[in-house]
């Protein structure tokens, strides 16, 4: 068996908060926030929505795309750092909605590496011929643990959720190749400490830098593949200027990647589904094209993988 994406979907919020009004909340500006980041705006949760509600628009998406039933789930993992509760996981939340009564359920805490790593942990048990149904979703209300007093780290995130169906495809295409990995000792740089998140953005910068250009190398290496032959990249959406360094680690013009910074800031989990759902909706990706995801985030995580895309 070979595991890949049988159908995608995503959600955000409708409200926008733009960074004029960032500059109503804080002493910060838009010129600093573009020209530092690249965001202009990102899509805020409602008090009513949480990360479960984010998630379930997503999954009913991809479930649509992929042509598969709710109960025909053998496993649902979710991504998230921001879960409605500690416990029971947004998992079973969204195994109740969805009516997914055949599939087991959990959560992954691997923040913004955390869809790489469900979509690496569901292609293990499509591979083995365990599962065939497997609904990974990274889903994040990140405004509700942002501390709106620290404009280092305020104007930085936004909500979502984006969703894959991952199962058998046919010979040659799906996950040909990916990479997993984790520095506990840099844990220190990026947490949620009480109710915020805090962050060393300087550290995180220049280790997000160096591992997604290593990563996205070690992964077409591991597939035998060459940077020539990448379609497209689709890098977490966490600042222009590291997606920008990866990019030209693999030597791709500025329209090989997936930019959705800009109007979403960084979503965590869900930046990259939300991005892959994005670019192709707008036909920048097509059937057989070599993809390669990369992301990087608290922990520290990392992880890769190279797709080429299609059932
Ligand atoms: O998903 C993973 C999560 N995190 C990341 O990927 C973040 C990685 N890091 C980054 O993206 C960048 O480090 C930041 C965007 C967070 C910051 O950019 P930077 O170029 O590293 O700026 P800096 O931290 O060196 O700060 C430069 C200046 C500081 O002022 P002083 O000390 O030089 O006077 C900050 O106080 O910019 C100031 N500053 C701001 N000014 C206006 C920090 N935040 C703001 C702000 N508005 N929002």
């Amino acid at each position: 068996m070979n595991a890949g994406i049988l159908g995608i979907g995503s959600y955000v919020p409708e409200k926008i908060l733009s960074n004029s009004d960032l500059e109503q909340m804080m002493d910060t500006s838009d010129e600093w926030i573009v020209s530092r980041t690249g965001i202009k705006e990102r899509r805020i949760a409602s008090d009513e929505q949480d990360t479960s509600h984010l998630a379930y628009e997503a999954a009913v998406e991809a479930l649509k795309d992929a042509n598969v039933l709710a109960e025909e789930l053998d496993l649902i993992l979710v991504a998230t750092v921001t879960p409605d509760m500690s416990f029971p996981s947004v998992a079973c939340v969204i195994q109740e909605r969805l009516g997914a009564k055949n599939a087991a359920a959990m959560d992954i805490s691997a923040a913004c590496a955390g869809f790489i790593y469900g979509v690496v942990t569901a292609t293990q048990f499509v591979n083995t011929g365990t599962y065939k149904r497997i609904l990974v979703i990274g889903a994040e209300k990140l405004t509700k643990i942002v501390n709106w007093e620290d404009r280092n780290t305020a104007v930085l995130f936004g909500d979502g959720a984006g969703a894959a169906i991952i199962g058998p495809v046919s010979e040659g295409r799906g996950i040909l190749s990916y990479e997993l990995g984790a520095d506990g000792t840099g844990g220190k740089h990026l947490y949620k400490g009480g109710d915020h998140l805090v962050m060393n953005g300087r550290e995180v910068f220049k280790f997000a830098v160096r591992q997604m250009g290593d990563s996205c190398e070690n992964v077409l290496k591991l597939a035998g593949l060459t940077k020539e032959e990448v379609d497209f990249l689709i890098p977490h959406q966490a600042n222009t200027r590291i997606m920008d360094a990866a990019r030209e680690r693999l030597q791709l013009p500025k329209e090989k990647m997936s930019v959705i910074i800009d109007r979403h800031g960084n979503t965590s989990s869900s930046s990259i589904p939300i991005a892959l759902v994005e670019e192709y909706k707008k036909g920048n990706i097509k059937e057989d094209d070599l993809l390669v995801l990369v992301g990087f985030g608290g922990g520290l995580t990392w992880g890769a993988i190279t797709l080429r895309f299609g059932r």
